[in-house]
C-alpha cells in the first residue's frame, strides 16, 4: 500500500503570527501520527517560519505555485530555484484556481482571466520543478458543467496528458496527483466517497498508460474537494485514494490534525 498523504492548501490565509500560532497548535498531534505523510502549503511569506516549525518533525513545506524559469525579469513570480533555496520540498500545481476555474466564484466574473493558466504552462511548471528534485502536486479536476455533460473523464485524461507531455516516467516516481472536481471546492458540496474513489482510480489507469504500470504504481492519488474531518474516513477508505489536500479545513489546527489522524 502507497504511504497516505494529506496536504493542507492554506491558500491566501494567515500573517505570520496565525501561520505560527496554527502550526504551533497541530504539530504535536500530528507529527505523533508519523506513518502519515503530512504537507502544509504556507502562502509564501509564511513558508520560512513554518519551515523553522517544522524543522524537527516529518511534517513537510510546500508552495502554492510556482514560475518554470529560474532567475530573471518576471515581476512577482517565484522560482523553482527559490522554493528549493527556501527549504520547500512539493509544489502544488495547476489548482483550478490558477486555472481560473472556481467551484464557488469568489472574485468578479471579469478578473477570472486574471487567473487563467493552461496545460502548456503546468508542463513547463512540472519540468522545472522536476529538474530541481521538488516534489510536484498536480491538481486535476472537472467543473459542474463538465460532468453534467458526461466530460469528467475526458477533461481529466487531457489534463494529465497536457501536464506530462515530453516528461520521461523515470523523473516521476515521488510525483503526487490531486483530484480535485471543481464544483467540490471550497463549496461543501463533497464528492461521494464511491465516485471520488471511481475517479481516482482512473487517474492511476490514465497514469499507468502515460507513463508506465510500475511507475503509475507508485504515483499516489489525492481526493481534494470541501475535506473535512466528519468526511475524511469514508473518503480515506474507498480503494484509490491515498490521502487529502485539503483547503479550508486545513486553517484550523484541531480539525485538519483529526484529518491527519483519519488517514
Ligand atoms: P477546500 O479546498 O478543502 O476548501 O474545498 C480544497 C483545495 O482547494 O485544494
Amino acid at each position: 500500500m502507497r504511504t497516505r498523504l494529506v496536504v493542507g492548501n492554506w491558500k491566501m490565509n494567515f500573517t505570520e503570527a496565525e501561520a505560527t500560532a496554527a502550526v504551533q497548535s497541530f504539530i504535536k498531534m500530528v507529527s505523533a501520527k508519523s506513518t502519515v505523510d503530512v504537507v502544509v502549503c504556507p502562502p509564501a511569506t509564511c513558508i520560512h517560519s513554518v519551515r523553522e516549525l517544522v524543522k524537527d518533525t516529518h511534517v513537510k513545506v510546500g508552495a502554492q505555485d510556482v514560475f518554470w524559469e529560474d532567475a530573471g525579469a518576471f515581476t512577482g513570480r517565484i522560482s523553482p530555484r527559490m522554493l528549493d533555496d527556501a527549504g520547500v520540498t512539493h509544489c502544488i500545481v495547476g489548482h483550478s484556481e490558477t486555472r481560473g476555474r472556481f467551484g464557488k466564484l469568489e472574485v468578479p466574473a471579469s478578473t477570472v482571466s486574471t487567473f487563467v493558466e493552461t496545460n502548456e504552462t503546468i508542463n513547463l511548471k512540472l519540468k522545472a520543478l522536476l529538474f530541481h528534485a521538488l516534489i510536484p502536486i498536480l491538481c486535476v479536476g472537472e467543473t459542474t458543467e463538465e460532468r453534467k455533460e458526461g466530460f469528467t473523464e475526458a477533461v481529466i485524461r487531457e489534463q494529465l496528458a497536457g501536464a506530462l507531455a515530453g516528461i520521461d516516467a523515470s523523473e516521476l516516481y515521488f510525483f503526487v496527483v490531486a483530484y480535485e472536481p471543481v464544483w467540490a471546492i471550497g463549496t461543501g458540496n463533497t464528492c461521494e466517497p464511491e465516485e471520488a474513489g471511481r475517479v481516482c482510480r482512473f487517474v492511476s489507469s490514465v497514469l499507468a498508460e502515460l507513463l508506465d504500470a510500475d511507475v503509475a504504481e507508485n504515483i499516489r492519488v489525492l481526493y481534494g474537494g470541501s475535506v473535512r474531518a466528519a468526511n475524511a474516513g469514508d473518503l480515506f477508505q474507498q480503494d484509490g485514494i491515498d490521502g487529502g489536500l485539503v483547503g479550508g479545513a486545513s486553517l484550523d489546527p484541531l480539525e485538519f490534525s483529526r484529518i491527519v489522524m483519519s488517514a
